[in-house]
């Protein structure tokens, strides 16, 4: 039996990192599965690979803390259920606006911009493992280009207003429902439905890894949420981190 997680809110005004929070509260408080801690805005917001997060009052910035009793291997399968709640969420209040999943967790626009963003840390205490799933969705704005690797937007550029507290409600609600789905039905039926919503699908696509690059088309992802790349020469990569260029 999975139960529904009751979600506990602690909301800070301003705060270094939501995630860095949330491992504290792990670490000092013995904080319970389904602690959410959300801020309206961050002074050292992270993002991945040690990059910053923007974070000025505006947008969304929230880590769910969920107790991991499987194998810490599975845990990255996470940020897919997490994107996938990200454009139910935005889909139950603006079904105008197509979002995409971008490989392995990122949120974007059919434009290619980046709308929301997914950390995933994981910390133990004794023999106990948790996620920290720290998700961040551009609402009222995003950084300049010239700040970041990849162009973002927000939904108020899209003209869709909602408050980042209404999204946070719906977020939950939509996580809550993917959560279930995965710890239920396993990781095939998010892979699925990830699947139907990934961008470049099919494509020729490049990933950069620290270092090198590779190029060939997406031709899917495999139960561990690997990217598969054909080359030229017929020959798949199996590639299990690394940044999508389109
Ligand atoms: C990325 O796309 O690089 C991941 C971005 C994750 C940002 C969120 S905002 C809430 C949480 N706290 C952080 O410091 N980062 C995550």
């Amino acid at each position: 039996m999975h139960p529904k997680i009751t979600w506990k809110l602690i909301k800070l005004k301003e705060v270094d990192s939501t995630n860095d929070y949330a491992k504290r509260l792990i670490l000092e408080e013995g904080a319970l599965e389904g602690t959410v801690v959300v801020a309206e805005s961050q002074s050292w917001g992270k993002g991945r690979r040690g990059r910053i997060w923007h974070s000025p009052k505006g947008n969304l910035y929230c880590s769910l803390i969920l107790r991991c009793p499987y194998e810490t291997e599975l845990i990255g399968q996470l940020s897919f259920v997490a994107s996938l709640a990200v454009l139910d969420t935005v889909k139950s209040f603006a079904d105008e606006l197509k979002l995409f999943c971008k490989w392995p967790n990122d949120v974007i626009t059919s434009e290619l911009k980046k709308i929301a963003g997914i950390l995933i840390e994981v910390i133990s205490v004794k023999d106990h493992h948790f996620a920290v799933l720290g998700i961040g969705v551009n609402i009222g704005n995003y950084p300049l280009e010239s700040d970041l690797n990849w162009p973002a937007t927000s939904l108020r550029a899209h003209n869709i207003k909602i408050t980042p507290d209404a999204f946070l409600d719906l977020e939950l609600e939509s996580f809550q429902k993917y959560f279930f789905n995965w710890q239920t039905k396993g990781f095939s039926v998010i892979r699925e439905e990830w699947l139907h919503n990934v961008y470049g699908l099919g494509q020729a696509i490049t990933v950069k890894l620290p270092n090198r690059d590779y190029t060939g088309i997406f031709k899917t992802i495999d139960e561990h949420g690997a990217l598969w790349l054909e080359d030229q020469k017929g020959n798949l990569n199996r590639i299990i981190s690394g940044e999508v260029f389109y």
